[in-house]
């Protein structure tokens, strides 16, 4: 099933399968923009692969007071920086608007106020320039970030299809098959926490800060992961995931010892529930790999930087695995740039009248 079929084709598009620029796709360089929650990002990406320029500015800092994303702060710092970010984006690809062949930004998912403000910054753009603007699916750019690769360095292989795809990021938890570009066959997803969010959520039970993700990382290093047996959420028979066991069995613990006043073992806890984490994502992708029958697999999304799950997966699996960059595993533009490309070549152009898509399942 093909994902948000496209409007008018606006460029000649390839024969499906041709796989990329080496295939006949049309040269161009697509202006990335991102602002769907707490970071404010601008690329340049060449051919839907070779970074050019990549600017992100984090808000974690003006966040951190609040425990997590308070949204209409953050939308109020987009429109104090966007204009600065895509200026310097452009700058560090040495490049003019003028040089661009197209706009790429996050129509959705994510928060409605943050998105309008890439939007505006796009739709503006295009007006000045008449240059084509496409809207795209924030997760299917943290897909597409696994095709993204440093300019100035060699260019790695490209993801063969047919393609298992495991999205985890603060706000989802997905299976999807890609059996070619722009086409997931969603296989399942969570049933409660995404795999950030219980990372973001059980953080806060040890009381390491914001974003729980790295901190859970950091404390881990120094911990036990067989500390103690955390549940491991099989979910047999079905594609789907399942954190809230595991996050309410790290708060009995936590608990537990409140209750008797003993310090909390933080980076056992940590080490033990992460490796839980990492188990049951490694567990699923491979079975789904493997019934399937995919030929590789794809870990994307901000969970995908953590080196205890990069590590599994490049270790354990039998099938070839492609993981974005560290710098493009969080919220950034160039993955946006990269998806935008697909995009264009398969003929999507939204003219300047779409809307913000808060909520915009991938398939
Ligand atoms: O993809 P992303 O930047 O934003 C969303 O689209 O949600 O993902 C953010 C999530 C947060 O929940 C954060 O805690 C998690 O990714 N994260 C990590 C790591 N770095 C970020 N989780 C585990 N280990 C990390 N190193
Ligand atoms: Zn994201």
């Amino acid at each position: 099933m093909k994902a948000n079929p496209p409007s008018t084709p606006t460029v000649s598009v390839p024969a499906r399968g041709a796989n990329g620029p080496s295939g006949g796709f049309p040269l161009a360089r697509i202006l990335g923009i991102e602002s769907s929650c707490d970071e404010t990002a601008a690329a340049v990406v060449e051919n839907g692969r070779a970074l050019l320029s990549n600017v992100v500015a984090s808000q974690i800092d003006i966040h951190i007071q609040y425990g997590g994303v308070f949204p209409e702060v953050a939308s109020r710092q987009h429109i104090k920086t966007i204009y600065a970010i895509v200026e310097q984006a452009l700058h560090q690809a040495h490049m003019r608007l003028e040089d661009v062949d197209a706009i790429a930004v996050t129509r959705g998912p994510g928060l409605a106020g943050s998105l309008v403000v890439g939007i505006n910054m796009a739709k503006g753009l295009g007006v000045a320039t008449g240059l084509p603007v496409i809207g795209v699916n924030h997760l299917e750019g943290h897909i597409y970030s696994a095709w993204v690769y440093n300019a100035e360095k060699a260019i790695p292989v490209e993801p063969q299809f047919p393609l298992l795809a495991l999205l985890v990021s603060g706000g989802h938890s997905e299976l999807n098959l890609m059996k070619d570009h722009l086409q997931y066959q969603r296989l399942g997803g969570t049933l409660d926490d995404a795999a950030g969010e219980a990372f973001d959520k059980v953080a806060r039970l040890l009381g390491l800060p914001y974003p729980g993700g790295p901190s859970i990382q950091k404390a881990a290093i120094q911990g036990d992961s067989k500390a103690f047996s955390f549940p491991r959420a099989r979910l047999e028979g079905s594609w789907d995931f399942s954190f809230s066991g595991l996050k309410t069995a790290v708060l009995r613990v936590v608990r537990k010892y409140e209750e008797t006043g003993t310090p909390l073992p933080v980076n056992d806890l940590a080490a033990s529930f992460q490796a839980a984490v990492v188990d049951v994502l490694l567990a699923k992708t491979l079975r789904a790999a493997h019934t399937f029958k995919a030929r590789e697999i794809l870990v994307a999304g901000g969970v995908s930087a953590n080196q205890s799950l990069r590590d599994a997966f490049l270790s354990q699996s039998e099938f070839p695995v492609h993981i974005p960059h560290l710098s493009l595993c969080t919220d950034n533009a160039a993955m946006i740039g990269a998806a935008g490309y697909y995009r264009l070549a398969y003929g999507q152009m939204d003219g300047l009248d779409f809307d913000a898509m808060p909520t915009w399942p991938l398939s």
